[in-house]
């Protein structure tokens, strides 16, 4: 899981490859290298941290000019994170530069067999094994080095995004895709490789998605050519115009990435329902769901899959589906069910949600609903994405880029959409009168405007933070549809802050976390006052007895759990269904302040990536 570039054409290589690393760090951060190619041959640098650190080990120890070349941030999968590990990799003649993101399964294999052909290897990677077969196969078979590259992928067992270039004809780079994205950017008399559209944007609108088991040769002054890897057979670029815009994927003034997407989170929401929700007509218009009413009508259930944040967005729609649209739902991490063999039906609807639409895991889960006969719609926000194109239907949530690797506008808007599909299934099973309906699409319009508000307490949130921001430990309590609001502010605080924090159901605590409370223990519980207030607020009493420390969200108005909290959060008051909207906000700044105060690297927490495309 890692971020890949490359460049050929008429520009200086370098500026575009180190700011389209830097766009793509969030896909990895551990090393990172860069390759360019110039009449005077090629010139590598590459160095463990993160695309700052190579920039200056760049400047400091090659000339940094070249019109061709490819570079790598690297999450490290094979091979500790060094120097040596780092990306791109020679093959041994020091003909042939790769870079690749994935995983070359059966690597030990061939690695062995170059072995005995006189091989050697300078690091532990799978990717060093990859270059010098592909080398081998060019050579034995006397190949061009596109073929080659097909052979030696009709070997490997795995995933992968690769680049490659023979220094011997620097004016083509062959590339390649299995499971790992691949983007190509078409400019003018130039070519752009990247794992997605953000390196190459400010270049050109015009891009190439790779399939999977495809592969193209770049060839300047040459239209692109595509083929399937298994059989050579032709295939034709179905060349897109892309949309995204360069300021989204900026920071615009904000100090990270995370806060300046919690705080889009207003825009977010809107651009979600926007031309999807006509609360005057009384409409909600999803061309997906729309087109497939009947499958979600005569569903037995929904399953939903996910991973991460986007397994809680996936919790949170249980209660809102089954609640709104009484239809059964199970929600499963990708990684456990697709490895459990799982009854599934044709009349099982089966919804993904991913962020990135690039999950390993909820991709192998998809492919397995599909196969056992499932209907499969995707809930994805990089439009384009692996898992937008490989399921049956789908929404986008329309979130604009998320780069901060903890979710934060993802998981707002993922709930915002599954919210409209829910309603628009209850409306349509006859399960909730005209009036209910209406008055929850005017709720819902009404969700930008207060989460606008509950913005407003940062500055007492701040102040709150300071006070916590030395806990070892951190409890969060909910009940209902902010149950998993407590999971997700605990994953929060523990990715970005590396304290130890734990969601529970709040009537759960007796089983077990009640153990943990002394007074050294912050406890944040989300007491809204709807559904089971007052089995909440019995749950602060039982903390507060133990000397446990409450930080409470409430709704506006609330009197009864400012009396005994020690902090209270008020958000706005909304349909419970929606809550989670709102008291998402503060538990996402709690934990950005938190991380900052005890010099945590926000956007980019250790050992994290942004998107897992690795089992
Ligand atoms: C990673 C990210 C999480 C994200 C999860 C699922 O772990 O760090 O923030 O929730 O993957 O990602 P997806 O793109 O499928 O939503």
């Amino acid at each position: 899981m890692c971020g890949i570039v490359g460049y050929i054409g008429h520009r200086e290589a370098y500026p575009i490859i180190i700011k389209g690393l830097q766009r793509l760090e969030y896909r990895g951060y551990d090393s990172a290298g860069i390759v360019l190619y110039d009449e005077a041959g090629t010139k590598l640098a590459k160095t463990k941290g993160k695309v700052e650190d190579l920039k200056k080990k760049a400047e400091d120890t090659i000339s940094t000019t070249g019109k061709l070349g490819l570079g790598h941030t690297r999450w490290a999968t094979h091979g500790v994170p060094n120097d040596t590990n780092s990306h791109p990799h020679y093959s041994n003649s020091g003909n042939l530069c790769i870079i690749h993101n994935g995983i070359i399964e059966n690597y030990e294999s061939i690695k062995k067999e170059l072995i005995k052909r006189g091989y050697t290897f300078t690091s532990d990677t799978d990717t060093e094994v990859l270059v010098n077969l592909i080398e081998e196969v060019k050579k034995t078979e006397d190949v061009k080095l596109g073929k080659a590259v097909q052979i030696a992928l009709n070997q490997v067992v795995g995933a992968y995004a690769i680049a490659v270039f023979d220094v011997n004809k620097p004016d083509e780079i062959v590339v390649a895709k299995l499971g790992s994205p691949l983007a190509i950017g078409i400019g003018e008399n130039e070519y752009f490789v990247a794992s997605d559209a953000s390196p190459f944007i400010e270049y050109t609108n015009n891009a190439v998605y790779l399939e999977d088991e495809e592969m193209a040769i770049i060839r300047l002054g040459k239209e692109i050519k595509l083929r399937k890897i298994k059989d050579d057979a032709i295939a034709y670029p179905n060349i897109l115009e892309l949309q995204l815009n360069i300021e989204e994927i900026e920071k615009g003034g904000y100090d990270h990435f995370m806060l300046k997407e919690i705080y889009e989170q207003p825009r977010a929401i809107q651009d979600t329902y926007r031309g999807r929700l006509l609360a005057d007509q009384g409409i909600i218009r999803m061309a997906g769901i729309d087109q497939n009413l009947e499958k979600f009508l005569k569903a037995d259930r929904i399953i939903i899959v996910a991973c991460g944040t986007s397994w809680h967005a996936g919790l949170v729609a249980e209660y809102i589906f089954e609640d709104l649209a009484r239809i059964p739902v199970e929600v499963e991490y990708a990684s456990e069910f697709r490895y459990r063999n799982p009854v599934i039906t044709e009349k099982d609807v089966l919804i993904a949600i991913s962020q990135s639409g690039e999950t390993a895991d909820t991709l192998a889960a998809i492919k397995m609903a599909k196969e056992r006969g499932a209907f499969v719609f995707g809930v994805c926000n990089v439009v384009g994405s692996s898992i937008a194109r490989e399921t049956h239907a789908g929404a986008y949530t329309h979130a604009g880029p998320e780069i901060g690797v903890a979710s934060t506008k993802a998981f707002t808007t993922q709930i915002t959409i599954l919210s409209l599909i829910a309603l628009k299934l209850a409306k349509e099973k006859g399960v909730m009168s005209d009036s209910k309906f209406h008055e929850y699409l005017t709720q819902l319009e009404n969700v930008p405007a207060k989460v606008e508000r509950a913005l407003k307490s940062n500055d007492a949130i701040e102040e709150i933070a300071a006070v916590y921001k030395d806990s070892p430990n951190c409890l969060y309590l909910g009940r209902g549809f902010n149950f998993p609001v407590a999971l997700e502010g605990a994953l929060k605080l523990k990715e970005i802050s590396y304290i130890h924090a734990e969601g529970y159901p709040a009537a759960e605590m007796k089983h077990g976390p009640i153990a943990l409370i002394d007074e050294q223990m912050p406890v944040v519980v989300i007491a809204t006052k709807q559904g089971h207030y007052e089995k909440v607020v019995s749950n602060i009493q039982e903390i507060k007895s133990r000397k446990g420390k409450i930080i409470a969200v409430v709704f506006e108005g609330d009197k009864v759990v400012k009396e005994i909290a020690d902090h209270v959060i008020e958000v706005p008051e909304t349909e419970e269904f929606l809550s989670p909207l709102l008291t998402t906000i503060p538990l996402q700044l709690l934990s950005y302040h938190i991380a900052l105060m005890r010099g945590c690297n926000v956007d980019q927490p250790r050992n994290l990536a942004k998107s897992v495309t690795v089992e």
